[in-house]
C-alpha cells in the first residue's frame, strides 16, 4: 500500500481507549448518534472501549460530501429511529473538517428537543473549519490531508484499513497501475 501513514493502529487504540474514559465520567444515560458510514468503526471500538453493554446506538446518515470537496448541502438520507427529546446525544463523527455536518446535525437534534448535544469526534481539521462548532471530545487533530482508513473513505474505499493514511493522487494512480498490471500478467499466464 502507497499510502502514507499518518496515525497507526496503536495511537488509535490508546486514544480511543483515554476518549471512553472521559466518555464513562461525562454522562450518565446518553444516546449515541453515530454518523453512517464512517463513524461506524470509531463508535464500535468507543463503544467497546467503555465496557458497557447495551448502549442505544442510532445511525443516521448525511448526503452531503463528494470526492474530496464538501458541497455544503445536507440532507438526512437516514434518519433517527427514537424521539430524542429530553435525551443527552453524544454525536460520533469520524472527522470534522468544514464543520458543517456536524452543524447541521447538532440543529437537527436540538430543534427535535434534545437536553444537549456533544460532538466526539476521532479526527478534526481545524484549519478547514467554515462554521464555528464545538468539539466536547477529539481523537486527533490532522492538518489540511484527505485521510482515509479507519472508517474514512475515498469514493467508497479504504475504509477497511486498519490507520489511518494520508490519500493522495499519486499513490492512488500508482496502485491502481499496479492492479492493472496484476490483472493483466495473470490473464498473460492464465
Ligand atoms: P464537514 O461537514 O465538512 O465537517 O465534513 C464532514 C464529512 O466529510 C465527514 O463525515 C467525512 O465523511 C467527510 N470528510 C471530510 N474530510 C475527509 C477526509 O479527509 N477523508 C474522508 N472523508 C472526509
Amino acid at each position: 500500500m502507497a499510502f502514507r501513514i499518518l496515525i497507526d493502529e496503536t495511537r488509535i487504540r490508546n486514544r480511543i481507549r483515554e476518549l471512553a474514559a472521559d466518555l464513562r465520567d461525562a454522562y450518565d444515560d446518553p444516546l449515541f448518534v453515530v454518523v453512517l458510514d464512517g463513524a461506524r468503526t470509531f463508535a464500535q471500538a468507543l463503544l467497546r472501549a467503555l465496557g458497557t453493554s447495551g448502549n442505544a446506538y442510532e445511525p443516521v446518515r448525511v448526503r452531503s460530501y463528494e470526492g474530496t470537496q464538501s458541497t455544503g448541502q445536507h440532507e438526512l438520507v437516514r434518519d433517527l429511529k427514537v424521539d430524542v427529546h429530553g435525551r443527552d446525544i453524544v454525536l460520533l463523527e469520524d472527522i470534522v473538517d468544514t464543520g458543517r455536518t456536524v452543524r447541521y446535525l447538532d440543529d437537527l437534534l436540538r430543534e427535535r428537543g434534545a437536553r444537549s448535544v456533544d460532538v466526539w469526534t476521532l479526527l478534526s481539521k481545524p484549519s478547514r473549519r467554515v462554521v464555528d462548532v464545538e468539539l466536547r471530545g477529539v481523537g486527533f487533530e490532522i492538518p489540511d490531508e484527505f485521510v482515509i482508513g479507519y472508517g474514512l473513505d475515498f469514493d467508497g474505499k479504504y475504509r477497511e484499513l486498519p490507520h489511518i493514511a494520508i490519500w493522495s493522487a499519486d499513490a492512488e494512480a500508482r496502485r491502481l497501475q499496479a492492479g492493472s498490471t496484476m490483472h493483466e500478467g495473470g490473464a498473460t499466464s492464465g
